[in-house]
Formats: structure tokens, sequence, C-alpha cells
């Protein structure tokens, strides 16, 4: 499956009324490449609360909080089976083929799948790795600090996580270079079909050798832990290993990039915000919530197995419906006044979603992000944008910064 191929639709299909059709394509709209979330409160306010897209071979879009709560809790009729195929840029039933776990797996299969997760990635758990994170953190700043300027994508935002995931998978740390490229190509969409496959044949590659290496020998690591998690009365297999690896590789990368990027802009552009955290940084987790509702990264994708009408709308077995998130997030019937930074909601946004598939890694996601913050915070003076060099921004199944220079001092 090609989700963004840019191949537009000649005909409307027979049950897509005319006044649900909107034009809108999430990897190439101008609009959105200018300022993303701009774009998604435009959608809010200009197209209708689901709508029929002809761009990349025809899709539903849905933009508000109920109805998406509603199509996450039934995943009978909206299910996530397809995803691996999208995700890998292989085909499902192609060999060897990646199964991305449990993300790809509709309840109540999932509910097993999901299971060894939980518990290696609850808050108490994730809490040992705030000292590597924060040390982390640190040796980034130390690189840049001295300049009074750095491009935040590439130098603090891009390396973060890919570490941390390396740590949490038990990876030796002196392939972070040769990783970090992999996890680059394999997440950006400028790179070509061919080059993205062989990547993640690499990238695979890398986390089978771990994944045998901790079958004959278990560490203190989340690899070594899922290979004795117990799946209805037996363990997993290698294949569904390397579909647990790549899925925990990819949930956890482009995301946590975007989201520090997107808030990095943020107060970068908030002088009073900036100095409100610094002077009180108890109020970081609040503001990283509200952060994170501002700037939503992941839309998600469902296919219908059966015609069903949603929220008055008739969808067709077989359907595509790309659950727009980061524009749920500036849904005014969810989130008074939405487009404005306020501490203190207590609406639950819809970044990490709703539902059976909600993000598991979100513990680890916060933790990264308090971490980056307080460190960030405490030593890098003010910061701006670089006048000279505005950020750019990229589309497809996440809103994505590509650069992002700052200047302090
Ligand atoms: C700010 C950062 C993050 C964002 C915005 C984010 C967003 C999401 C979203 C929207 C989903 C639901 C997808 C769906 O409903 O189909 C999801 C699921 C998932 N995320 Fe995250 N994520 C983040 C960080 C992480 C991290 C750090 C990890 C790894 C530790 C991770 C691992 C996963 C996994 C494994 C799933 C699948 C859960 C399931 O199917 O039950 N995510 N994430």
């Amino acid at each position: 499956m090609q989700p963004f191929s840019g191949q537009k639709l000649d005909k409307i299909p027979a049950h897509v009324p005319p006044e649900l059709v909107y034009e809108y394509d999430n990897a190439r709209d101008a609009r959105m490449l200018e300022d993303p979330h701009a774009r998604m409160r435009s959608l809010i306010l200009e197209a209708p609360p689901i709508f029929f897209s002809p761009c990349n071979g025809g899709m539903w879009f849905v933009t508000r909080k109920k109805a998406i709560v509603d199509i996450t809790m039934n995943p009978e009729v909206y299910s996530n089976s397809f995803i691996a195929a999208a995700a890998s840029g292989e085909h499902k039933d192609s060999q060897p083929g990646f199964m991305l776990l449990p993300i790809a797996v509709d309840p109540p299969q999932h509910t097993a799948y999901r299971a060894p997760l939980n518990q290696p990635l609850a808050a108490k758990s994730v809490a040992g790795l705030e000292t590597a994170i924060r040390v982390m953190t640190n040796e980034l700043i130390d690189k840049v600090l001295g300049a009074g300027r750095c491009d935040f994508f590439s130098e603090i935002a891009e390396p973060l996580p890919v570490t941390l995931f390396m740590k949490l998978a038990g990876m030796p740390t002196d392939r972070l270079a040769e990783f970090r490229h992999l996890a680059t190509q394999a997440t950006s969409s400028t790179v070509d079909a061919a080059t993205r496959e062989a990547t993640f044949k690499r990238i695979a590659g890398i986390l089978a050798e771990v994944i045998k290496s901790r079958q004959e020998k278990r560490e203190d690591d989340l690899i070594s832990r899922l290979l004795d998690a117990n799946i209805q009365g037996r363990n997993p297999t290698f294949h569904e290993m390397l579909g647990y690896s790549i899925t925990l590789f990819l949930g956890g990368l482009e995301t946590v990039v975007n989201a520090l990027g997107f808030g990095v802009r943020h107060l970068a552009r908030d002088q009073e915000l900036q100095a409100k955290l610094r002077a009180d940084p108890s109020l970081l987790p609040g503001a990283i919530e509200e952060l994170l509702r501002l700037h939503g990264i992941a839309s998600t994708p469902r296919r219908l197995m059966r015609d069903e009408v949603c929220h008055g709308v008739q969808f067709k077995q077989g359907d595509m419906v790309l659950l727009l998130l980061p524009a749920a997030n500036y849904d005014d019937a969810a989130f008074p006044n939405p487009e404005q930074f306020i501490l203190g909601r207590t609406e639950q946004h819809m970044t990490f979603n709703t539902g059976p598939h909600r993000c598991v890694g979100l513990n680890l996601a916060r933790l990264e992000m308090k971490v980056f913050y307080q460190e960030w915070l405490k030593r890098v003076p003010p910061f701006r944008l670089d006048p000279q060099a505005p950020p750019r921004f990229m589309g497809g199944f996440n809103l994505a910064i590509t650069s992002l220079p700052l200047v302090w001092g």
C-alpha cells in the first residue's frame, strides 16, 4: 500500500455525497506545509467534520474528537489489521514481511499482544531511565550551548529518542551513528520506496541480531523481557519479536522527535511562557500536555470491515479512514478556545489517541519531554527562532519538522 502516493481519483465513489468532498492531501497540502497546526485548525473551520478527499487514492478524514473516539472503540468495524503493510512499506503477504505488534492486531487478540508491553512501559518502570535521559540530554546541550545557535531538529530532537531506544532495547551505542542514519532514512518521506524498503530490511537485520543474542543470553533490557513474555500460554516467536522491536523503534522515534520540535518552536515564539516555565519548572507536566494538544503529531488509519454509518456519513466496506488526531485537538466541541495555550485544561487531548491502541509508550514520551525541558530551560538562555532560517515542515502520517534553527544569547 502506498498511502501517500499522490495519485488522485478521477471519479468520486458513488456512495460519497458531493457536499462531503473536500480536497486535502495530508502529505502535500501547501497550507499544511507552511504551518501544519494552523492548517489543522482551518480544517475544523472549513471542512465537513467527516470529509472525503480524492487525493492519494481517495480516503475519508475524521476531524472531530467524538467521532474518533467512537471509531477507535469499535475495532470490529474499523480495523488496524492492514497497518503492517502501510508502515513497513511492504505488502502484508510478501515475505519476509513484518507484523507490526501490537498495532496491527485487532481486539480481542490485541489484548494478548499488548499485555507484555504494559508493565515494562508503565510510569514506574520507565522512571528507571530518568538518569540516562538526563545525561543524554546534557551531553547534547553541551555540544551546542557555546555556539549560541543550533538546528534543534538535527542536533537535539533527532538524536535523543534514537539513543534512548537503543538503551531501552539494550543495543550497543557504538552503533549509534549507523542506527541514527537508518532511523532518519526509515522515517523520511523524501527517500524513494526502494531505499525505504532496503532501510527497513537493514533495521530489521540489526534488530534480529539483538534478538538472537538475547535468545542466547538475557540482559536487563526490554528485548530480554519480551522474549520471556507470555502470549496466551507461549513465548513470542522470533517473527513476533521482530514485529515488536520494529513497532517500538518506529513508535518512539518520529513521534518524540516532532513533539519536541513543535514544542520548542512554540516556546521559541512565546518568550513569556519560556520565562514562566524557567521560573517554575513544576508547571512543566501541565505545559507539556498543552504543548502536546496544540501540536498533535500522528494521524492513524482504519479500514472498514463492513458498511457502516458514522455520525450520519455512509462508509462502505474497504473504505479507508484517516483519524486526524492533530485536528481533533482543535475541535471546539471538545476544547474551548482551542487555539489558546491554557494551562490546567482537564479534557484529554487526542495526541496519544484513545481506545485499545492508545499509545503504550506515552509514559516514556512524557518522561523524555519532562527531563528534556527541565535541562534545556535550566541551561539554555532565552531562545528564539533564527530570523534568517524559518522552520521547515513535512506531512504524511505524521506532522513533522525537518529543520528548526534556533538562536540565543
Ligand atoms: C510524543 C510521542 C508519541 C506520540 C505522539 C505517539 C502517538 C501514538 C498514537 C496516536 C498511537 C495510537 C495509534 C493507533 O491508534 O492506531 C500510538 C500507539 C503506539 N505507540 Fe506511541 N506515540 C509516542 C511515543 C511513543 C513511544 C516513546 C513509544 C515506545 C516506547 C511508542 C510506542 C507505541 C506503540 C507500541 C503503539 C501501539 C500500541 C497498540 O497498538 O496497542 N509511542 N502512539
